[in-house]
C-alpha cells in the first residue's frame, strides 16, 4: 500500500473534482491519497509520502502560476519519487495540439519533465460564470467546433474512463 499525495490547482472546482475521483480510484485499490489544494495547503509535501501527483487548469493559454510555484520547490521529490501530471483545459477535447502545447510551456517554466502526463477536458460552467465571462466563453467556444454554446446549461468534457486508466496506470507504477 502506498500513500500518494494529490496536489493541485483549480479556478472554478473542475481539477479538484477531477483530483478527488483520483483519489477515489487510489483509494478502491487498497492505497491512501490525500488531495489538497495548494492555494490553502501551501507548498510542502507531507513526509512519508511514497508518490505524488500534480494536477493544474489552464486559464488563458497558462495553468496556475502557484502550481508552477509548488512544482519548482518540490522538484526534486518530483524527479525522487513516481509522479504525474494532469492538465485540466478545453483545449484537450478536441483540440490536442494545444493541450499539449500549455503541457510543453508549463515543462519549460518549471524545468519538471513529469514521466507521465494526462491530458483532460475541462468543463464550461456558463450558469456558474458571470455575465462577462459567460459571453468570453461563449464566444471562444463558437470557434472551436468541439465545444458547445447553449449558456442555459453547463457541459463537462472530462472523461471519466480516461482519468480511472490514468490513475491505474500510475499504480502500475509504484
Ligand atoms: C476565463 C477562462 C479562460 C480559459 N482559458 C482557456 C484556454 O486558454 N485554453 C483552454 O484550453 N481552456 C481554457 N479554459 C477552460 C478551462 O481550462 C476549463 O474550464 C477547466 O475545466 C477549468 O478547470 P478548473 O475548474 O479546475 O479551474 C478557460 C476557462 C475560463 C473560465
Amino acid at each position: 500500500m502506498a500513500s500518494i499525495y494529490i496536489a493541485y490547482g483549480t479556478t472554478e472546482g473542475q481539477t479538484a473534482r477531477i483530483a478527488e475521483f483520483i483519489a477515489d480510484v487510489l483509494r478502491a485499490h487498497g492505497h491512501e491519497a490525500e488531495t489538497a489544494d495548494i492555494k490553502d495547503a501551501g507548498d510542502a509535501i507531507p513526509s512519508g509520502c511514497d508518490a505524488v501527483m500534480v494536477g493544474a487548469s489552464v486559464h488563458m493559454s497558462k495553468h496556475e502560476e502557484y502550481v508552477k510555484d509548488f512544482v519548482q520547490k518540490n522538484r526534486e521529490t518530483l524527479e525522487r519519487l513516481p509522479s504525474a501530471l494532469f492538465s485540466v483545459s478545453l483545449a484537450a477535447h478536441g483540440d490536442a495540439e494545444n493541450a499539449e502545447s500549455y503541457v510543453e510551456a508549463f515543462e519549460q517554466e518549471t524545468g519538471w519533465r513529469p514521466s507521465q502526463v494526462a491530458l483532460f477536458g475541462g468543463a464550461l460552467l456558463y450558469t456558474q460564470y458571470n455575465f462577462i465571462k459567460r459571453l468570453v466563453m461563449k464566444r471562444i467556444a463558437g470557434g472551436k467546433g468541439a465545444l458547445d454554446t447553449d449558456t442555459s446549461r453547463d457541459y463537462v468534457y472530462t472523461e471519466w474512463d480516461g482519468v480511472t486508466r490514468f490513475a491505474e496506470d500510475f499504480m502500475a507504477r509504484l
